[in-house]
């Protein structure tokens, strides 16, 4: 089932480290391959024979030992591992990793992992409820790690409360359906737009806006991570794609960004339509630079109506595409939400507000709702955009599951 999928498993110094020995098992058993890193008080709890018997690997605990081969080896390890867990996740390493502080081998690898990470918590529920605890457990959320949330129970200290590191059962199927996901949106294909426009004013001046287009970048990202070809076409930004896999069709203006969409979307299973594109354009562009010489007393521009790409989208939809919007909202935001999703002809719209803090322009947060065409809305907490990506890139599939 996990046949070649390489997890790293994290173990830190709590009594539910006992626990991290039926997760490797878990994992062997379905077919990983398993490396453990521990900190040194992980192994007050577990002995390292168990833990290099289970994985049938030899276990990481020391940056700079004696056992290592070479004294970057949290570097070759973190680029080893598809996931890492860590399990148990005491308060004192979600606070390095929220943090960044690398003084062990843990801690390190961990700041040198720039893939997917779950993090199972154990601890006294008090230490649990602490605002830095909490602190450091949103600014994870933030940053698109997995909290797996500890259950509530009777806990090693003798409390009872919300502290209890989860299940490995539990732990492990959240990874399952991680990888599982991954080719979820295999044989789709997805057009995303992202990023502004520039509507060009001479050769040397536009009008653009704010947008820096990484949300549409993030989820065109994620849909490609998920097996789907994807073609983005972005309008000027300064971002760099992950994923090689994605068609990029760069263009400036909506003009432009309309001529490649409508020729990309009968190709389509869905469009999901993330760019800041302008409403209106100057009416007639100056072929050459205007000089302050020629305007001595200032200059009036014309703007008229710049294509509605996302309208038109909707009018040539056909009954197996699904069609996804976009509304940034600052008054009656879910009204005039589910008047867009209506006039348009979408599946469902994304609303954010630029009244929510973290939420819309040039923020590596966002905070979302998702409102489906059939009136239900999906409410979400502030996240990363990568988080967010996943979300709506959720919704999607469960979109195109119904027309399959
Ligand atoms: N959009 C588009 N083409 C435009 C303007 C917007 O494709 N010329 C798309 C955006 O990509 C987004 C959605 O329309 O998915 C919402 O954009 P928004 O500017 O909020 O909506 P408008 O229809 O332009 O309405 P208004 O400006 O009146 O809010």
């Amino acid at each position: 089932m996990l046949q070649k999928k390489k997890v790293l498993i994290g173990i830190s110094g709590g009594i539910a480290a006992y626990k991290a020995a039926f997760l490797i098992r878990l994992f062997r058993k379905a077919g990983a391959e398993v490396k453990v890193v521990g900190t040194r008080n992980a192994f007050e709890f577990i002995t390292r024979v168990t833990l290099e018997s289970l994985s049938e690997n030899k276990v990481y605990d020391e940056v700079f030992g004696p056992q290592n081969d070479y004294t970057t080896e949290h570097i070759s390890l973190t680029d080893w591992g598809d996931v890492f867990v860590v399990a148990p996740a005491t308060a004192n390493i979600i606070g390095k990793i929220a943090n960044g502080i690398a003084d062990d081998a843990l801690s390190t690898s961990l700041l040198a992992f720039n893939k997917k990470v779950f993090v199972a918590p154990a601890m006294n529920c008090k230490m649990y409820d602490h605002f830095a605890t909490q602190k450091n457990l949103q600014t994870l959320r933030e940053h698109n790690l997995d909290i797996i949330e500890p259950a509530m129970g009777y806990l090693a200290c003798g409390y009872e409360g919300k502290g209890r590191m989860e299940e490995p059962e539990v732990i492990f199927e959240k990874v399952r359906a991680y990888f599982s996901r991954n080719d979820s949106l295999a044989g789709k294909t997805v057009m995303v737009t992202a990023g502004p426009t520039h509507e060009a004013i001479d050769p040397v001046r536009y009008i653009g806006n704010h947008s820096s287009g990484r949300m549409g970048y993030a989820i065109a990202e994620e849909l490609a991570r998920r097996g789907a070809k994807v073609h983005l076409v972005s309008g000027p930004v300064n971002i760099e794609l992950k994923e090689d896999s994605v068609n990029l069709i760069k263009v400036t203006s909506a003009g432009q960004m309309l001529e490649a969409c409508l020729k990309i979307f009968p190709e389509v299973d869905a469009a999901i339509m993330a760019a800041a594109v302008a409403d209106f354009t100057p009416g007639n562009q100056h072929a050459s630079k205007m000089k302050k010489s020629d305007n001595p007393s200032g200059i009036t521009l014309e703007l008229v109506p710049a294509p509605d790409i996302l309208g038109r989208m909707g009018e040539m939809k056909k009954k197996n595409q699904v069609l996804v919007g976009f509304a940034l909202e600052t008054d009656n935001e879910e009204e005039n939400a589910r008047m867009k999703l209506k006039k348009k002809n979408l599946d469902f719209i994304v609303l954010n507000s630029l009244r929510e803090e973290g939420a819309g322009f040039g923020t590596p947060t966002n905070k979302i709702s998702l409102i489906n065409n059939n009136g239900e809305i999906i409410r979400f907490n502030l996240k990363s955009k990568e988080a967010v990506a996943s979300d709506v890139t959720d919704n999607l599939t469960a979109f195109l599951e119904k027309i399959d």
